[in-house]
């Protein structure tokens, strides 16, 4: 779904493991990162926080609450900008990301901008953190969509976080699956079942195997996988495609921004 089939790929819907996920996402995204900073970089802003292709920014949106002083972990975090923003604001931000490439990136960021951000090597399904360690855990299109175990995952930041901590995430929107993922008018008819949950599969033609996987939750799948590891949904956005913005990313456009939601950003506290 994201813009990059570096390879000469076919396009498939079946099930994956968590394994073979991670083995096909990590080397992707290293593959993808040097394109994915180029083309998106500077829409981003080295110290900027983007929740997704609307352009919409933690400035506008304030999802988090105040992260001064607070500690934050960001979950896929690519370059780390939207840590690098955390950090100008007081807060203690940490980045997580499963490719090494885009760590890399974010070690270039940090010595271009002087906001150093530490960050781990790591899977989401994993966290290489103690309990009760963060205020704040967030993702701006980072890793959940990436994630076949993603009870797993959702386990792993309650852990992590300290009672009534913030877990804040955007992804795609999960209506978005029933339509073709195309920026023009044939992305606004729709030609799959919202609730075939079955994964979004690229396999590599050279080799036959899987390069790229995304999973896809239904709304109230992601209420009921919050709901169960005591999690109050706090609030839930659809943020509306700007009247002025005209920038294409992948399947995001004006044309289908204008008719149908992209993305959603959840919201949610830890009840206990
Ligand atoms: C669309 S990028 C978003 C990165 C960043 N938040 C941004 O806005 O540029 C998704 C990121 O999730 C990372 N990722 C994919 N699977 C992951 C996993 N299982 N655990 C942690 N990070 C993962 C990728 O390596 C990639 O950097």
């Amino acid at each position: 779904m994201e813009d990059h089939q570096p390879q000469s790929v076919r396009v498939e819907r079946r099930p994956v493991s968590e394994q073979e996920s991670r083995r096909a996402n990590g080397p992707d995204w290293d593959r993808y990162a040097d394109e994915y900073q180029a083309t998106h970089g500077e829409f981003l802003g080295d110290a900027g926080f983007v929740w997704g292709p609307e352009g919409h920014t933690e400035d506008e949106l304030r999802v988090l609450g105040d992260v001064d002083g607070r500690d934050v972990l960001e979950v896929g975090s690519g370059a780390g900008q939207c840590s690098r923003w955390v950090r100008l604001h007081g807060g203690r931000g940490i980045g997580l990301d499963l490719s090494h490439r885009q760590l890399q990136h974010s070690l270039r960021l940090d010595a271009e901008t002087g906001v150093a951000v530490p960050s781990v090597r790591g899977t989401a399904t994993a966290l290489p953190f103690a309990a009760a360690r963060f205020d704040i855990v967030f993702c701006s299109f980072g890793a959940l969509q990436f994630i076949s175990d993603i009870d797993v995952a959702v386990a792993e930041v309650a852990r992590v976080l300290r009672p009534g901590g913030r877990f804040a995430f955007s992804i795609t929107h999960p209506t978005r699956w029933m339509f073709p993922d195309d920026p023009g008018e044939p992305g606004l008819t729709a030609t799959q079942s919202y609730w075939d949950r079955t994964p979004y599969v690229e396999i590599d033609d050279a080799t036959g195997v899987v390069s790229y996987v995304e999973h896809h939750r239904t709304l109230g799948d992601w209420v009921r996988l919050l709901a169960d590891r005591e999690f109050r949904l706090v609030d839930l956005l659809e943020p509306q495609w700007p009247e002025h913005h005209d920038r294409v990313w992948g399947g995001w456009s004006r044309t289908r921004g204008m008719l149908t939601p992209g993305t959603a950003i959840f919201v949610a506290e830890l009840a206990r």
